[in-house]
């Protein structure tokens, strides 16, 4: 039995019920905006009894789905349970679960995929239509009926607000110790009457460490004590440590030029093997008293922080392996003043971005030839994940970098191709990109000229000499030589890939 010790505000005690009770709470057609963000802080009992009552609706002939609205992706426990059921109309703003992904790509669920940093302001706007409840995964509540934050912010600010009911679940495996570590801005004048937001370093704290909440919103309060869905980290391969390797060479190589400080400027890092192999890096390397402005803090970012190397970091949520979770709840109180989690509205707000000057380092899925990224659809037309947070970075960063390998299924696919299936990220948003073959610095070329550069850099030899053919005989037929194509070949590769399985000739 739950000791009731996180429900602090006594007030609220008769509002405690199981999660059966509270998911029956949630009409079908509902908008809910869910907490979540990478896989921490989201409701882990009410969205999977929901799950079951769907469940039971589907099998006495009823439709019962709603709008799921989360900071980013969630677990099985949400998304999987939700989509199994059929219980999901439509998804926003990202997603990486493998049941909900199929089901959008069979087109059964609807899914928007938003730039991270807008959803707050479009739902206050009222761009996404209303939000009716909010099932907000929270650390506890304090006597004065403040909620503290769990291991995400995302959205849960906007929730609250903008919801016209409210399921808190409690829960108590999170630590008792993250109370003070989050800021919540919570200023919002609106256009065109905004001010600058005040946030000059990383590390500053602008904002409330709780979120209020009217009790009267508040429906129902679910206690649970279950763990965040914490995948375990994989060391770095041989092709992440490469790219790793050059984008560390590059940034010493820009330091000795005086373009950026010995400190470097602050990190975002985005997630994955790669990213983490960045992070593993500069922590062999030269470079102190780092800080990061990201959008999630990764295992190699606690790592960093332990060597001493990494001073703060600033982030919406954490996305830890067990082992680190374990790291950080033990030592929290070292953490606690150096790490801040924040709405993901502010962790990836354009206008602090730029101001900061934020070295962005996103994965992606292939780049074309003149730089234009990918990094959503396989093969143009199957979302993988969503643009999540690279957008907001990559357009306002100081310095832009996409990293990939250069082929991937076993060499079949070549993740540097005439042209991108979709487009993410224009050629103007991709300043550097980098494969294990080599890194392409793209700043002040020409179409033409980050053409050799890319095709030179980037590509697995294997592919180097049909991507040097293609530009070559675009060169020579293309009806306008600025950003030379042969459009009836520009896809060639995919559909090539579609029909026989490899992009080989
Ligand atoms: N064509 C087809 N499939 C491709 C591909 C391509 N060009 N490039 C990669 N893939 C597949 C891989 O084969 C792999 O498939 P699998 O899951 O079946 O093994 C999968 O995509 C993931 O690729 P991987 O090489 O393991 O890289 P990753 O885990 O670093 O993910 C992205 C790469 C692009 C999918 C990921 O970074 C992403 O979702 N980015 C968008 C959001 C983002 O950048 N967030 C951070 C912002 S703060």
């Amino acid at each position: 039995m739950a000791d009731h010790s996180r429900i602090r505000c006594k007030s609220l005690l008769d509002k405690i019920m199981s999660a059966e009770e509270a998911a029956a709470l949630i009409p079908p057609g509902a908008n809910v905006g869910m907490s979540g963000f990478t896989g921490a802080g989201y409701p882990k009992a009410v969205p999977l009894a929901l799950a079951k009552r769907i469940m039971d609706a589907n099998l006495s002939g009823h439709k019962f789905r709603i709008g799921v609205w989360t900071g980013a992706s969630t677990a099985p426990e949400l998304d999987g349970a939700l989509a199994m059921v059929d219980g999901v109309e439509l998804r926003l703003p990202y997603q990486s679960d493998p049941v909900l992904r199929k089901k959008i790509n069979a087109g059964e669920i609807e899914y928007i995929d938003i730039h991270l940093s807008n959803v707050a302001q479009f739902v206050l706007f009222g761009f996404l239509g209303k939000l009716d409840m909010a099932v907000i995964e929270v650390t506890g509540i304090r006597e004065d009926g403040q909620l503290i934050p769990s291991s995400s912010v995302g959205n849960n600010k906007t929730w609250i607000d903008m919801a016209d009911k409210v399921i808190l679940e409690v829960n108590a495996w999170q630590s008792e110790k993250l109370e003070g570590m989050h800021d919540i801005y919570y200023v919002s004048d609106l256009p065109p009457h905004r001010k600058p937001i005040p946030l000059i370093n990383p590390g500053d704290r602008i904002g409330s460490p709780y979120f209020a909440c009217p009790p009267e919103k508040i429906l129902a309060i679910v206690e649970t004590n279950a763990p965040d869905r914490n995948t375990p980290f994989t060391p770095p391969d041989e092709a992440s440590k490469k790219i790793a390797g050059h984008i560390l060479d590059f940034l010493a190589l820009e330091v000795k030029k005086g373009r950026i400080p010995e400190n470097l400027l602050p990190i975002q890092s985005g997630v994955g093997n790669i990213a983490n192999a960045v992070l593993l890096g500069l922590q062999e390397g030269k470079f102190e008293n780092l800080t990061s402005y990201t959008e999630v803090i990764q295992d190699g970012m606690i790592a960093l922080m332990k060597t001493g190397r990494l001073v703060t970091a600033s982030a919406t949520a954490f996305s830890l392996s067990p082992q680190a979770v374990e790291d950080v709840n033990a030592h929290m109180d070292e953490y606690r003043g150096r790490i801040i989690l924040r709405p993901q509205e502010i962790s990836n707000h354009p206008e602090i971005i730029r101001r900061l000057g934020c070295l962005a380092m996103n994965g992606m899925m292939e780049a074309d030839i003149y730089g234009n990224v990918n990094s959503t659809h396989v093969m143009g037309t199957r979302i993988m994940n969503g643009i999540g947070g690279s957008g907001d970075f990559a357009r306002n960063a100081f310095l832009s970098l996409f990293m990939t390998p250069s082929t991937t299924k076993n060499g079949t696919i070549s993740c540097i191709v005439p042209m991108v299936s979709h487009v993410d990220h224009t050629e103007h948003d991709v300043e550097i990109i980098v494969t294990e073959q080599g890194l392409a610095d793209l700043r002040g070329l020409s179409p033409k000229q980050r053409a050799k550069q890319i095709i030179e850099k980037c590509a697995h030899p294997d592919y180097k000499p049909a991507l040097r053919e293609y530009f070559r005989r675009a060169l020579e037929l293309s009806p306008g030589k600025h950003t030379p194509h042969m459009l009836d070949e520009a896809l060639g590769w995919h559909i090539r890939y579609l029909h026989s399985g490899t992009m080989h000739g």
